[in-house]
């Protein structure tokens, strides 16, 4: 089974796609919806807790069917079930793609299942206070030292599933800022704390300089033996790890057909199920599996990563649009954002395509946003009388977790009223004031859940992973390397040894070189 390798503009539906956009440019969906009663529960999908409007979108049913027509001819079906299948879909790093099989209880790997064991065991001890520090006290804080895929999953769960919480403390620390790492650390009891180091391949720069600043912090007061009841690490490099100085008992292992922002899933994951216990863990892999099992098996109009992807495309390659905002109301969900920015920019930030060659047509979109109500009286002036298009995802949940109806009512009215005044605007209400007057025509889409949890929360993030890929599939790139990361890293190199030893002839620019010899 190949991956398939299909430019999307040379498709009789992109043509298609091309003219259908000239006639439905200027269509406004005030007249859309006044002509068809149907259209919110035609432009609909129900599935499990989740209902999704994307009625309030510039589509019509001709623009939805051609869309759909995309997806058939560049073999999107194909592509879904390569990856599945375990085809090495990342042909740039020859690696298959199986963050999916991190979470299909029915048919684990066995290192997999292995793994999970593991993780279970060793967090409920740290839970219980059966695991014990040096000097015999239970573990309080959890502090996690990773960076990219190594961080953002985990802290962002941590942090939307803190309804759900033990006593123990989680901390994230990323930044090879120092000062980020001693403000972490700085009010932290050595006796009392675990070190989680997570990193894919144990070589991340501001990761190994994080744990060894951190290590050489423990050992200020505890000696070398103390170490393996305070560090433990995920990584897929065991070698590295060990060198470290890391317990072979205390390495969890990750493997290479995880990527990096698809990880929180493995046992990048360990400090998740420290925060929230094993169970709650499980139930996120078990959200996020049924949605795979949707993602797989829904025929595509039906499909809800499906019809997501299609419409950021139709607003990516049609409209120009260049961003899409994401407005979680809730604010357990205030890391989601960064968290996605790093799957989808990172997967789909690319300008050649499947074939080597390079890319006339528009990829990757920018995303951006915050939590709703907040975003409302920040940026959202823009989005409603800017200039530019942006497409929004309105994300919320039916109940909220403590049960103050008050509150929640006025959560969901404002949700709901954005939604509304960005399609209705005052446009065709007589508003004669210009400054006043609100166009509206702006496209959103609505994610109603009934209710945060574990497995509502992973089927939310495997729901994106999967848009993320169906859009790379379109756009026939790679969704799954990064080269475009490994630049930086090595100049960065280079000028550390600038830095370090006050010699800037070998840097090769002048303004980088002025920088340098201003410190
Ligand atoms: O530089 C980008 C990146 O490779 C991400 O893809 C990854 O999530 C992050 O760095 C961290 O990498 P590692 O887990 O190997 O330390």
């Amino acid at each position: 089974m190949a991956f398939p390798k299909v430019n999307p503009t040379k498709t009789e539906a992109w043509k298609l796609l091309s003219k259908h956009f000239s006639e439905m440019k200027e269509v406004k969906m005030q007249t859309l919806f006044s002509e068809d009663n149907l259209r919110a529960s035609t432009f609909s999908l129900t599935w499990n807790d989740f209902f999704v409007d994307y009625s309030k979108n510039r589509i019509s049913a001709e623009t939805l069917q051609l869309l759909l027509q995309l997806a058939e001819e560049v073999k999107l079906k194909e592509a879904i079930e390569a990856q599945f299948e375990g085809v090495s879909i990342n042909e740039t790093e020859d690696r298959a793609v199986g963050h999916t099989q991190l979470r299909n209880f029915k048919n684990l790997p066995s290192a997999v299942s292995v793994t999970l064991q593991k993780m279970k065991t060793f967090s409920e001890a740290v839970i219980s206070g059966n695991w014990k520090g040096y000097t015999g006290k239970s573990i309080t804080h959890v502090v996690n030292i990773g960076i990219g895929g190594s961080d953002l999953g985990p802290d962002m769960v941590c942090e939307a599933l803190r309804y759900y919480k033990n006593h123990l403390e989680v901390r994230f620390v990323s930044n090879v800022d120092g000062d980020h790492v001693m403000e972490t650390i700085k009010d932290l009891d050595r006796e009392t704390t675990l070190f989680i180091i997570v990193s894919k391949t144990f070589t991340t720069q501001e990761t190994l300089t994080n744990a060894e600043t951190i290590r050489a912090w423990f050992l200020g007061q505890a000696a070398k033996d103390d170490v393996a009841k305070h560090f433990v690490a995920v990584s897929t490099n065991l070698e590295a790890v060990s060198n470290f100085g890391i317990d072979a008992e205390n390495i969890f292992p990750m493997w290479d057909w995880v990527g990096g922002r698809f990880s929180l899933w493995s046992p990048v994951g360990l400090s998740i199920a420290c925060a929230v216990g094993y169970q709650h863990f499980e139930d996120l892999l078990k959200g996020a599996h049924e949605m795979d099992v949707h993602f797989r098996g829904a025929p595509f109009s039906e499909n809800i990563p499906v019809i997501l992807a299609l419409l950021s495309v139709w607003y990516n390659n049609f409209f120009e649009a260049e961003s899409e905002c994401m407005v979680p109301y809730s604010q357990y969900l205030s890391k989601l954002v960064a968290y996605l920015q790093q799957g989808i920019m990172e997967s789909n930030g690319k300008s050649v395509d499947r074939n080597g060659n390079p890319i006339d047509y528009q990829t990757g979109t920018i995303v951006w946003g915050s939590t709703g109500t907040n975003a409302q009286h920040a940026f959202f002036q823009l989005i409603h009388q800017g200039t530019k298009l942006i497409p929004c995802d309105f994300i919320a949940f039916s109940e909220s977790l403590y049960g103050n109806k008050d509150h929640q009512n006025k959560l969901l009215a404002n949700c709901f009223a954005q939604t509304e005044a960005l399609l209705q605007g005052t446009y065709e209400s007589g508003v004669e004031n210009n400054f006043k007057k609100f166009e509206g025509n702006r496209p959103t889409n609505t994610i109603l859940i009934e209710k945060l949890t574990p497995k509502s929360l992973g089927s939310l993030i495997a729901m994106y992973e999967h848009k993320l890929f169906v859009q790379g599939v379109i756009w026939n790139i790679f969704s799954y390397d990064q080269w475009g990361v490994e630049l930086g890293k090595i100049v960065a190199k280079g000028t550390l040894s600038a830095i370090e030893t006050k010699e800037v002839s070998k840097i090769s620019n002048s303004s980088t070189s002025q920088l340098i010899k201003k410190l």
